[in-house]
């Protein structure tokens, strides 16, 4: 009896704990081997991102080669202060400055895919909404109030929430405009989470590629070593 209340603490509990606390997200398809989805979501992060959060550890010619462009178009399309192609991708924005702004530091994106998981960031993206009694007029459904404005407020619009009498959310209302339809902008919210993805893993690609040709190794071994086994024991049997 104690073993199986042991296990129930084990495996119910937390799994409560997390319910309680967490708010349910909305899983997001990505695709790694969409060369122009993660195009379209390096292009929004260079124009709404990155003047606030760097991605350090990524070279701009490192990202170009990878999502299918030429150093030529990169520096052409991604790039617009004086960087050259093989820098990595740094702010100018000094974080204590930034600190004092928003009340925290916008954090460095280059790992955020694998701190937070891709359906957080998604979650994220689309979760921004009108709330007034914070500094910057946003709040946000999985980030409570969050310190960052909603950068990418004329693609969206503003959304309310729209509540039921038990105080659940129903659905949104939109109180201005975007240039986007919402499911447009939730394709770019799909594209932009891509493009962190990669960000966070710029070798996912090229491990699981090799992983392939790894196990078809390994089965063409285990046939040789399979046959070299019988040639040696035939005499011993
Ligand atoms: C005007 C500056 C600014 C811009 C532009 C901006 N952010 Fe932020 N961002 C912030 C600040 C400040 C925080 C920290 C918020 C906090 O901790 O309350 C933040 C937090 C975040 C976080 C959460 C980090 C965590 O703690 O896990 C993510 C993810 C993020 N930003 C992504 C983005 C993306 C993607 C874009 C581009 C679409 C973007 N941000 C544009 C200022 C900015």
């Amino acid at each position: 009896m104690r073993k199986l209340i042991i296990a129930f603490v084990i495996a119910v509990l937390p799994g409560m704990a997390l319910a309680a606390g967490n708010v349910h997200l909305e899983k997001v398809d990505i695709d790694l081997n969409n060369k122009e989805s993660l195009q379209r979501g390096a292009k929004l992060f260079v124009n709404y991102c990155l003047s606030c959060h760097s991605a350090q550890y990524m070279r701009y010619n490192r990202m170009g080669r990878d999502i299918g462009l030429t150093d030529k178009q990169v520096e052409a399309n991604l790039m617009f202060a004086s960087e050259k192609v093989g820098e990595t991708m740094t702010i100018a924005m000094p974080s204590e400055k930034s600190a004092k702004w928003f009340g925290t530091a916008p954090p460095d994106l280059s790992v955020i895919s694998r701190s937070r998981g891709q359906d957080w960031l998604y979650n994220y993206l689309i979760g921004f909404y009108k709330d007034d009694s914070r500094p910057f007029g946003v709040n946000n459904t999985v980030f409570k109030d969050v310190g960052m404005p909603h950068v990418l407020w004329e693609l969206e619009g503003l959304k309310e929430p729209v509540y039921n009498e038990e105080h659940h959310r129903t659905g949104w209302k939109y109180v201005s405009k975007g240039k986007l339809s919402p499911a447009e902008f939730d394709a770019s919210a799909r594209d932009l989470t891509a493009f962190l993805v990669y960000v966070g893993e710029p070798i996912q690609q090229t491990r699981k590629a090799i992983g392939i040709w790894v196990l078809l190794f390994l089965f063409v071994l285990f046939v040789v070593s399979y046959y070299l086994k019988r040639e040696y024991w035939k005499d011993v049997h």
